[in-house]
């Protein structure tokens, strides 16, 4: 699962991880039981591994700025020429910056074009909320610690994360998306993050595709997690 892995499912349209309708839990956790919309321009969400996600649009046309970083530019260049948006290219290392600039109705959007596991706190200046939809259930275990490790790393007492994860037998499908238990999240989370449990239910019934890859079940669960 590594770089080259998901440059080249970009690269030949293997993308049946992305969605073409917003996500219920963002417009639910950010929407009707997010902050009031004048409380939300002084808030900044982070999408790390973020793809072409609409959801990314509905935040910055709900009033939220939007950071996400990206390893496939193919990724990058459609979501903004998919939604129409105007956007600067600011070449740099480790990251190459795509960014739309605030206008009416719409937050400032910036992608990074890099590698997560290069970011620093630095890059994540202003971040006050994470949204992690189909990020850590990309990667597989020994991923998953990196990924963890560095997410510790980059974030300061206070910040809030939006998880969604799914859950199933692992033995009965090759990931991605892999399978994260509440077991492993509280393992991994638990001694520096708050975990609260938001909503969980069994999705296996509208998951078609997942039913023919031999699941027998697939829990959808999401959690908010603050850094102490
Ligand atoms: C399963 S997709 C999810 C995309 C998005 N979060 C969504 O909800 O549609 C995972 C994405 O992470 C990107 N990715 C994987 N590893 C990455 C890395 N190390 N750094 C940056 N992006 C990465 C892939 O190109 C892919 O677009």
């Amino acid at each position: 699962m590594q770089r080259d892995f998901w440059e080249e499912r970009w690269q030949k349209g293997e993308t049946g991880f992305h969605q073409d309708i917003l996500n219920p839990y963002l417009a639910y956790f950010y929407g009707e039981k997010g902050p009031a919309l004048a409380a939300r321009q002084s808030l900044k969400v982070f999408v790390p591994l973020c793809g072409k996600s609409l959801d990314m649009l509905w935040l910055a046309q709900n009033g939220y700025q939007v950071l996400g970083i990206e390893c496939s530019d193919i990724a990058i260049k459609d979501f903004f020429q998919e939604h129409k948006l105007e956007y600067r290219v600011e070449p740099g290392q480790p990251f190459i910056r795509y960014v739309s600039e605030e206008k009416t109705g719409q937050s400032r959007i910036e992608i990074l074009h890099g590698d997560f596991f290069d970011l620093a706190p630095a890059d994540l200046e202003g971040i006050t909320d994470i949204y992690d939809r189909a990020s850590m259930i990309a990667l597989p275990e020994t991923m998953r610690l990196d990924y963890f490790k560095k997410m510790l790393e980059l974030q300061t007492e206070g910040m809030r994360t939006l998880l969604i994860t799914l859950t199933y037998p692992q033995q009965e499908m090759d990931g991605p998306p892999f399978s994260v238990t509440e077991n492993e999240l509280n393992e991994l989370y638990g001694e520096a993050f708050k975990i609260d449990k938001l909503l969980g239910k069994d999705i296996l019934v509208d998951e078609p595709r997942f039913q023919q890859r031999g699941l027998s079940s697939l829990y959808e669960t999401a959690y908010k997690l603050t850094r102490k």
